[in-house]
């Protein structure tokens, strides 16, 4: 019989991504065979502020790697949001005797984990985001099977925008993140991507580049558009009144979040939430657990949120390149 070394808390929170599971699975299962109890909070941070914490076995995590979506639920806390919220939190964690609390969510998520941390609670995080936009971890869970999803969407577009020689603009997820249009961008061959980091907002640039492109011989054209520009109807009117060519907009939405994980998102969250009891039990505090240089690795959270993140120029120039005929457009 192993002697209890502590509890843990586990919960996923912010938008749901596909791989999550896999990642509650690895902090179950690796914190009971190093000796740990493990708790699953249900609903995110409101899971600790109603006490919604069970002990979870090695069995409770069986059949959960290869579904999409978080089996603990997941939600954003208005109540966690305030101070009061984390003070509360915190009082709780403590009156269930929980060491560390390993939080597997966005950006948003690891701010409340900091937060909390001042609170005297001891969080881990595991970046779990189809936006790939945390600037200290080259990898986030989910990203890769949402880019799939997105990806053969818009080659199902393609088609039906070739078959009616149409011309699609393809809105996809990312508020403030470019990455899943930009990854989109090269892996679908688009024509056009408008990037919340990149786009100047200069429509009239687009119109011209997809009239000359129809012009080149050009039937069918796929513009990628991130939900951070947005209005993606008005913009397919602007460019069929503005080129004549009969535009449809889709917004692929939140699909985009379910699904399969891929093995990659199943391999690397796995690996993730197994190094973060490996730190845990190592004495660490207050960590952030991601991918540097393809490897997994581990940095302190206040320092994390000193990091920048920006869409690599590169890619970036390589989308538009391939994608546009570069004697209509410099890039
Ligand atoms: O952060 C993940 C994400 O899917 C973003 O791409 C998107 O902007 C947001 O969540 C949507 O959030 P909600 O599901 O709350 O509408």
């Amino acid at each position: 019989m192993i002697e209890c070394k502590g509890k843990i808390a586990v919960l996923t929170s912010g938008g749901d991504a596909p791989g999550m599971n896999a990642a509650v699975r690895a902090v179950v299962r690796t914190g009971i065979a190093k000796g740990y109890e493990v708790f699953g909070v249900r609903r995110g941070y409101n899971g600790i502020l109603n006490k919604e914490m069970e002990l979870l076995t090695f069995h409770d995590v069986s059949e959960k790697l290869q579904h999409g979506g978080t089996f603990l639920f997941t939600a954003r806390s208005a109540e966690f949001g305030k101070e009061e919220g984390k003070q509360k939190a915190a009082e709780i964690c403590r009156e269930f005797g929980i060491d560390t609390l390993v939080v597997i969510g966005g950006d948003g998520s690891f701010k409340g984990a900091r937060d909390l941390s001042k609170y005297g609670v001891n969080v881990i995080g595991i970046p779990g985001t189809i936006d790939l936009d945390i600037a200290y971890t080259e990898y986030t869970i989910g990203f890769d099977t949402a880019v799939n999803t997105a990806m053969e969407a818009i080659d199902r577009l393609r088609e039906t925008s070739n078959s009616h020689e149409r011309c699609s603009v393809v809105e996809v997820m990312g508020r403030s993140a470019g990455y899943i249009a930009l990854w989109c961008g090269i892996a679908n061959g688009a024509e056009g991507i408008l990037l919340p980091e990149k786009f100047n907002n200069d429509y009239e640039q687009l119109i011209e580049v997809i009239k000359k492109n129809r012009e080149s011989g050009m039937t069918h054209q796929v513009i990628v558009n991130a939900e951070g520009i947005g209005h993606s109807h008005s913009l397919a009117k602007r460019i069929e009144e503005a080129t004549g060519i009969e535009t449809r907009a889709t917004i692929l939405g939140h699909l985009q979040r379910g699904g399969s994980p891929t093995a990659r998102d199943r391999v690397y969250a796995s690996v993730m939430g197994s190094y973060a009891v490996d730190i845990i039990d190592q004495g660490k505090k207050n960590r952030l657990v991601g991918y540097k240089d393809g490897s997994v690795y581990d940095v302190d959270i206040k320092e994390a949120f000193e990091m920048q993140k920006g869409i690599d120029d590169y890619e970036y120039k390589v989308a538009n390149i391939l994608g546009t005929r570069s004697e209509y457009k410099k890039v």
